[in-house]
């Protein structure tokens, strides 16, 4: 997991909060990060102390096999195609809840339980809260379109960068066998507009761009804000 940061503290108060969210019988989207791993932990808390009951749909290896050491028993999309609830992380939330995600390299899977879910739930501490999303974009791309999706990017005003490995040599392969591109654009002024623009690139599977939070759980210093979309 990659986090040791000033922020730690915050994450796990976000994190820990929504896990209150779930109850029994539900099924619940498990996101992927630092923050909502503290949310799958307080759960694992809860299946024990208080025989919580709910059935998980990870979207990652690493939110699996944290979900799997925490005792939550899994289920799939498959199985249960519309889900209760889903939480997870954010690399940055701007003032309209546009959202950017991707920086665990899992966007895509992410977008997907998100929007099965009938209510989509970030946790993140307040450095991510922004006016404006000025976070580089990750993108999952097909290996096979690279070039291209790098050429439409510049295209679009973008400086995209292949996200490389930090103990491999070459890009870092997602979940899905895929490369991650992340293109910076700056400060993005019309979020729903460079969403439709990105969709249009052949080879990009997803972007990490999300427009459907429904709430926002925010680890203040003096406790966790909610922020509810009006
Ligand atoms: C993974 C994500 C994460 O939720 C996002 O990067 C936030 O991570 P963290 O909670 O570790 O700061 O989108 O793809």
């Amino acid at each position: 997991m990659k986090d040791a940061s000033a922020n730690a503290n915050a994450k796990r108060l976000a994190g820990e909060a929504a896990a209150d969210l779930v109850k029994n019988g539900m099924v619940v989207g498990l996101g992927t990060g630092s923050t909502v791993a503290w949310t799958i932990k307080r759960l694992g808390e809860r299946i024990n102390g208080e025989e919580l009951e709910f059935l998980g749909v990870p979207t990652s290896f690493q939110a699996e096999s944290l979900a799997i050491a925490s005792g939550v028993s899994l289920t799939t999309l498959n199985v249960h195609p519309i889900l209760d609830l889903a939480i997870d992380g954010a690399d940055q939330v701007d003032a309209n809840l546009f959202v950017i995600k991707g920086g665990g390299a899992a966007h895509t899977r992410e977008k997907v339980v998100a929007c099965s879910a009938r209510r989509f739930v970030i946790v993140a501490d307040e450095s991510k809260h922004v006016e404006k999303l000025t976070w580089p974009v990750p993108v999952e791309v097909l290996p096979f379109a690279l070039r291209l999706v790098e050429r439409k990017l510049r295209n679009l005003g973008g400086e995209p960068v292949l996200r490389l490995g930090k103990m491999k040599d070459g890009p870092v392969i997602t979940d899905n066998g895929n490369f991650v591109v992340d293109a910076n654009f700056g400060t993005i002024e019309d979020p729903e507009e460079l969403m439709a623009l990105l969709c249009r690139i052949p080879g990009v599977l997803e972007h990490g761009i999300f427009d459907n939070l429904d709430e926002l759980y925010l680890a203040r210093e003096d406790g966790v804000e909610r922020i509810k979309r009006t």
